[in-house]
């Protein structure tokens, strides 16, 4: 059986400027001190504006945390597209991570399939890895389609990929009713369409595929819940928002104390 390193990933949002971002990575760096972080990988994911003090801050200090970005264009190289911000810029800046897809730019972005599958292609040609996120809204949940329709938004995101390439991706599944509403899935809800994403997976590619992806939760993921989330065995870590936003409660969520 293959063993997947959870990966327990903070999405700051639109929250903290550079100065609090700094002041933030400090204290969950030594809020880890003493933890198993050997036994999860621990990223933040900081507005972009924030990455260079946070990465300035983890390579002096030596956090045993990885860093991501929450976008970048689908463009490739370098061009004439005003506000946008390429893969290549992230690597430069020792990026692990891009968030791609996540429902918020889905929504207020109009990001659909076309875009996240470029987008998760252009962090693979740079050697990015994405966490393409998916999940239903409150209608597709109320009327039980919420396995049938995150695994859509999973095939298109993921369309003409290959194994190898398919293999470099991680999958975050959060159902957007659950998202900054204190409104958390139950394990059993989690478990269900994370189980369904790594049978679609199997179903698209290769089993080393299958076994190999992580596929994380999340929506009002705490210290209080995370336990019993992660106790899934399809859940291989959490995307967290709000909680992540302050050192202890975030840490004591990576840790899962
Ligand atoms: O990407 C994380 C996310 O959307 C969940 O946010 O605030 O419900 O933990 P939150």
């Amino acid at each position: 059986m293959t063993t997947r390193t959870p990966l327990m990933a903070g999405n700051w949002k639109m929250n903290l400027d550079y100065k609090q971002g700094l002041s933030l990575v400090e204290d969950l760096g030594d809020a880890l001190k003493g933890g198993d972080t050997d036994a999860v990988e621990v990223a933040v994911i900081p507005p972009f504006v924030d990455i260079r003090t946070v990465q300035t801050a983890i390579d002096a200090n030596k956090y045993p945390i990885a860093y991501g970005a929450q976008d970048l264009s689908e463009h490739i190289g370098t061009g004439a597209y005003t506000g946008e911000v390429s893969g290549e810029m992230l690597t430069a800046l020792g990026c692990t991570y891009v968030l791609v897809g996540h429902s918020e730019r889905r929504q207020y972005h109009g990001e659909d399939e076309n875009i996240t599958n470029a987008k998760v292609k252009a962090a693979i040609a740079v050697g990015l890895t994405p966490i393409l996120c998916v999940g239903e809204g409150l209608d597709e949940r109320k009327a039980g389609k919420q396995v049938e329709y995150t695994l859509a938004q999973l095939e298109g995101g993921l369309e003409g990929l290959s194994n190898e390439d398919a293999g470099r991706v991680v999958i975050a599944y959060e159902p957007v009713w659950a998202i900054g509403t204190g409104e958390v899935a139950t394990p059993e809800d989690a478990q269900e369409v994370c189980g369904a994403i790594r049978d679609a997976l199997g179903g698209l590619f290769d089993d080393e595929v299958k076994e190999t992806v992580r596929v994380l939760y999340g929506g009002s993921v705490k210290s209080s819940n995370v336990g019993e989330i992660m106790a899934k065995d399809d859940v291989d870590g959490a995307l967290v928002g709000g909680a992540s936003l302050k050192a202890d409660e975030f840490a004591k969520i990576a840790l899962y104390q």
